[in-house]
């Protein structure tokens, strides 16, 4: 981490499941946090959440100054931003909101302050077409869930976005223990949510046939590729099936599959029926067990697998960081 990248205030406008973690993540790293919402519940539910994402980040290491008291909840936009260094914006995904909350902070917003979107599929031109000051500082930084734990952040600039702002971005996310992954060119839904899309449209698919259940596809992905994905992704896991031969003789072995009908990609209705199978068998796979409950088994976890692939990927890009 570079101390001088790092934003001392961050100012975080939404806090649900995402800016709560944006807030967990920001605070470990010893930022000072404001943060806004409208509902009135926000702050007791913010404490809650830092309260149980803590233990996982201290596992993980702390930053020196690291205080989850230097948390304030504050009660309009202008007061959320000022002396702030970065803004994460999370808002729910409803365009005609984003666009209203981006406009009013880049309205707000000192100079050069960059405004993360943490928008899952909108595009960076977008958001920015709302925007009047300096729209070109509005752009997309997708984060995944767990935010306090995974690494990853998607940058994404829009038609009026200066290479600097994407620099600047790149080295403050990198400052909060993150791996920024640029993208090249804006497309909907980004690369990564791209990729998990298009895996879990299958899924419903499967489910949807009557051919396996939520619990034998969650079963496929758990015990078979994604324990190979969480070190290696889908490239170079690809280029080992090859065997000595690498990624071209699996392409030459396996290519003809690629024309043969084993996805559809294209999504199922989602009617009440699949919605209630879908629904039921996850509340099947959770025997009785809360979200919170699941939640904290999930950072223990998650913290030994990030030891695990700091340890057998040690050159691997933005796994140095202490979160
Ligand atoms: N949930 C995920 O897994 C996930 C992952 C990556 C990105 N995202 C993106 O993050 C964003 C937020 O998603 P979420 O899942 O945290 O939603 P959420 O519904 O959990 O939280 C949204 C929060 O925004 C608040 N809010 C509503 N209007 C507001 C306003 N005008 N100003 C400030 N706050 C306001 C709500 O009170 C709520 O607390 C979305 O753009 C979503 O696409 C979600």
């Amino acid at each position: 981490m570079t101390a001088s990248e790092l934003p001392r205030n961050v100012a975080v406008i939404g806090t649900g499941v995402i800016g709560n973690g944006w807030i967990a993540r920001a605070l470990a790293a010893g930022c000072r946090v404001t943060a806004f919402d409208p509902d009135a519940t926000a702050p007791e539910r913010t404490r809650a959440f830092v309260e149980r994402a803590w233990p996982a980040l201290e596992r993980l290491g702390l930053a020196e100054n690291a205080d989850p008291a230097a948390l304030t909840f504050v009660e309009s936009l202008e007061a959320a931003v000022e002396g702030a260094e970065l803004i994460q914006e999370n808002v729910p995904e409803r365009l005609a909101l984003k666009h209203d909350v981006l406009r009013q902070l880049d309205a707000l917003a000192a100079p050069g302050v960059v405004i993360g979107s943490s928008t899952s599929g909108i595009k960076p031109s977008d958001l920015q077409s709302a925007c009047t000051r300096e729209p070109g500082r509005v752009i997309v930084a997708h984060p995944f869930n767990p935010v306090y734990l995974l690494p990853l952040v998607e940058l994404v600039g829009g038609e009026h976005t200066a290479p600097k702002v994407i620099e600047r971005a790149q080295a403050q996310y990198a400052a909060l223990g993150m791996r920024p992954l640029v993208v090249r060119r804006e497309i909907e839904g980004h690369v990564a949510d791209r990729l998990m899309e298009a895996l879990w449209r299958e899924a419903l698919h499967l489910v949807n046939d009557g051919v396996a259940t939520t619990e034998e596809i969650d079963a496929a992905v758990v015990y078979g590729c994604g324990l190979r994905w969480s070190l290696m992704g889908t490239f170079l896991t690809f280029h080992l099936a090859g065997g000595d031969g690498g990624m071209r003789h699996m392409l030459h072995q396996f290519g003809p599959a690629l024309k043969l009908p084993w996805t559809k990609l294209e999504a199922p209705e989602l009617t009440d029926e699949l919605i209630d199978k879908v629904a039921d068998g996850c509340e099947h796979q959770a025997a009785g067990r809360s979200v919170a409950e699941l939640e904290t088994r999930r950072d223990a976890f998650l913290t030994e697998l990030l030891a695990l692939t700091r340890k057998y990927w040690p050159e691997a890009e933005g796994l140095q960081g202490r979160i």
